[in-house]
């Protein structure tokens, strides 16, 4: 029956309804108020001509803002045109506001980038020991951000970063386009990503964040541009949104290896919803930094096309942490490589210090709801060896291959839990007869 009206719900393209009927959202999660006091980029010398550095006048702005606290925050408009600036940091009780046709572009002269430390949790920079690049949006110990208007874009120009990473010429990590690092209350919402250096949304220590109607873009072979990546965060809900990069659209993560062993901070209570795009590598995605661990993420009604992975869940020895109680339902792949993997093999190490007997623990993962056509292969779960995954629940998921009707059949090891209306048929490490340890999480 559920089956029937899901295949009912994708040939009516009508995907962005909850199948319940009801439109669930992330709304009430942080409240933020009228903005009484508006002053707008052009006040501080601001110009929008695309070439004028505006770097002072949105420093002084922010300065003004974190300085003249007044009741309710203030709003900081930027009208039409091209604000050309260097990065920037965020201050508490601040709308940053982008008019329709507002740009706010990253230099592309990395000179003056500034350095940061890296987060204790990675030890080092992502990509290279040492520092990274401040952010070109950056918010460190802030609360009640709001980063909204009608559709403005913030615009990274990514590709002087891309070619550094190309050429192998970096010297750090290249900077993301936003980042939150210990805040809270932090909306963004109706406003285009564009052509990030490095992932796109980075909230990490930080809780209730919400991001909503936003559009994120970058070029399928521009690298690392992950769309939204929730790191050691909690209460964090993304919905209504296109994503189209160069790497996973969102990934949820918590730390890398013995670093974010020792920083133990879990992301917790991730809902993502209502979100589609496109990518070479994954569509919901987490790990494979799960060192701090990852616990109640709920993924519903997610539109793929032109995938990598569908779903993607990752881990390694050596992270130690945990992956539990992940769900994901009502999914539409079109077009992927692999359907739905759960790999205990994946991603590198930050040096050489890693325990590889900090094993990580994958218990009760629900993917259910899941329609793919075009799938090369449908799906593999590999858990690790003296740690299997557990609890893994699959139900109600159909992944139609190239030539019509099957796809190549799974490849398990290590796992163990329930299949129920899955084809093809997963593996017989999945059994058929296990209702109990499928409910929990269902
Ligand atoms: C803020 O001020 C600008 C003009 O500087 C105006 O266009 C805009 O509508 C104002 N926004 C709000 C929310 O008052
Ligand atoms: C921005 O924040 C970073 C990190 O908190 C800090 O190191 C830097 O000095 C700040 N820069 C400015 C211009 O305020
Ligand atoms: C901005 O884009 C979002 C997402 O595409 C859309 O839902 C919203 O209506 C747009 N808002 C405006 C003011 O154009
Ligand atoms: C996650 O949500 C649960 C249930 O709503 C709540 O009890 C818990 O405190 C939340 N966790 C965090 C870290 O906020
Ligand atoms: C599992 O996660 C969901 C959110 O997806 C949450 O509502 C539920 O309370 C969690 N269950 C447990 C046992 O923590």
């Amino acid at each position: 029956m559920r089956l029937r009206f899901f295949t009912l719900l994708c040939l009516c393209c009508c995907w962005f309804v909850s199948s319940e009927g009801e439109t669930v959202s992330c709304s009430n999660i942080v409240s933020s108020g009228f903005r009484s006091d508006n002053i707008s980029i052009t006040d501080f010398g601001g110009v929008g001509d695309g070439h004028t550095l505006n770097t002072k006048a949105f420093r002084e702005a922010i300065y003004r803002i974190q300085r003249l606290t007044r009741v309710g925050g203030t709003l900081l408009y930027v009208p039409p045109g091209v604000y050309l600036t260097e990065p920037f940091n965020l201050t508490s009780h601040m709308t940053l506001y982008l008019a329709a046709g507002a740009v706010i572009m990253a230099t592309q002269d990395s000179s003056n980038w500034p350095l940061i430390a890296p987060l204790p949790s990675y030890g080092r920079g992502r990509e290279l020991p040492g520092g990274r690049y401040m952010s070109f949006m950056h918010g460190d110990g802030v609360q009640d951000v709001v980063i909204t208007g009608e559709n403005g874009t913030i615009d990274g120009q990514g590709d002087l970063w891309w070619n550094k990473w190309r050429q192998r010429s970096l010297q750090f990590t290249r900077p993301n386009l936003v980042e939150f690092v210990n805040s809270r209350d932090i909306i963004i919402s109706n406003v285009i990503f564009k052509n990030s250096p490095f992932w796109n949304i980075h909230p990490v220590y930080s809780s209730n964040i919400v991001v909503r109607f936003v559009t994120i873009l970058a070029p399928r072979d521009s690298p690392n541009t992950d769309g939204i990546d929730p790191d050691s965060s909690s209460n964090v809900c993304i919905e209504d949104s296109y994503i189209s990069t160069g790497d996973d659209l969102v990934a949820v993560k918590s730390g890398w290896d013995e670093y974010g062993i020792a920083y133990g901070l879990p992301s917790s209570n991730i809902t993502i919803r209502r979100v589609s795009g496109s990518s070479p590598f994954a569509g919901i995605a987490v790990g494979s930094e799960t060192s701090g661990g990852v616990e109640n993420v709920l993924a519903e009604h997610i539109n793929l096309y032109k995938m990598g992975i569908g779903i993607h869940i990752k881990t390694n020895s050596g992270r130690g942490g945990f992956i539990k109680n992940i769900t994901v339902s009502h999914v539409y792949i079109e077009e992927a490589r692999k359907g739905i993997r759960i790999s205990g093999d994946v991603g590198d190490h930050p040096d050489d210090k890693f325990d590889p007997n900090a094993l990580p623990l994958v218990k009760g993962v629900t993917i259910k709801n899941v329609w793919g056509v075009k799938v090369l292969q449908a799906g593999l779960i590999q858990g690790v060896k003296n740690s299997p995954f557990t609890d893994i629940c699959l139900y109600d998921i159909n992944l139609r291959g190239v030539t019509e009707p099957r796809t190549p059949p799974w490849k398990c090891s290590d796992v163990s839990g329930f299949a129920h209306q899955v084809s093809p048929w997963p593996c017989s490490e999945l059994s058929s007869n296990q209702q109990g340890s499928c409910a929990n999480y269902s």
